[in-house]
């Protein structure tokens, strides 16, 4: 059985755990949120790589065989610092801009993300690398990660908050939009009630929780790192603030 650390500025990553446990049913899974930092969309990237080095010192001290950093802006800001210095495999989020782009029947493809991501040189070589012929329209999703953080999930404040973001990114014509942030899978059922509403109830919201799934367990194989689909899962949930939006959230998912 792998002991695996899980990380995200508060309770987005458990958008991507809950695909990982899906897949790695037997793992001792260390969760941990940040959220005495949260949010990381507008800190600094020293800031947030100090925070990593700090959560990464943690998980190795439990003994921790990999880590999945379920945030993409500490990705962006902190992956390739981390790989450069400790020896356990990273797993980090991919923005989903390449299904985006290769799906897009409409030509143009928007992506909500924090702004640390979108300013980030990762996010902005992928998309160079394949948005060629294809509009990419970018938003920050303005109060989202708030809005999860506080279990707003639906109603008319998540709507109205919601719409700011989304309705530029729909009335420019983006037909997928990519979920740059793993908080935002939380208000999945808010954006489709608006996307609708505002006359675009067939577009596609694209999450990448699913290949990053995938991708830690191809990374586990290839290192050998033992994984056992018949042990008994267990997973902690660590908080570095009040533990009371991680407890809601556990039972969303
Ligand atoms: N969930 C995070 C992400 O994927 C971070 C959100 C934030 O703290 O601003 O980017």
């Amino acid at each position: 059985m792998a002991i695996i650390g899980i990380m995200d500025s508060g309770v987005g990553g458990l958008s991507v755990y809950r695909e990982i446990r899906k897949i790695l049913p037997g793992e001792h899974f260390i969760y941990f949120s940040d959220n005495a930092h949260c949010p990381y969309g507008e800190k600094s990237r020293e800031y947030i790589i100090d925070r990593l080095r700090h959560i990464t010192d943690y998980f190795i001290g439990r003994g921790a065989q990999a880590m999945v950093l379920a945030c993409n802006t500490a990705t962006s800001a902190a992956i390739a610092m981390l790989r450069e210095e400790y020896e356990i495999p990273f797993v980090g989020m991919e923005p989903a801009i390449k299904p985006a782009i290769s799906d897009t029947t409409s030509g143009t493809v928007g992506v909500l993300a924090t702004h640390g991501t979108l300013q980030g040189d990762k996010y902005q070589t992928t998309r160079d690398k394949y948005a060629e012929g294809v509009r990419v329209l970018e938003h920050v999703g303005e109060g989202f990660v708030e809005l999860v953080e506080s279990g707003c999930l639906e109603g008319p404040e998540a709507e109205d908050t919601v719409k700011k973001s989304l309705k530029p990114l729909l009335d420019a014509g983006a037909d997928r939009i990519v979920l740059g942030c793993t908080h935002y899978p939380f208000l999945l059922d808010t954006l489709r009630k608006v996307a609708a509403g505002l006359g675009h109830p067939d577009v596609v919201f694209i999450d990448p929780a699913p290949a990053v799934a995938r991708q830690l367990a191809a990374v586990l194989k290839e290192k050998g790192i033992g994984t056992d689909p018949l042990a008994r899962p267990e997973t902690e949930f660590i908080s570095s603030g009040d533990p009371a939006a991680l407890k809601r959230t556990i039972k969303l998912i």
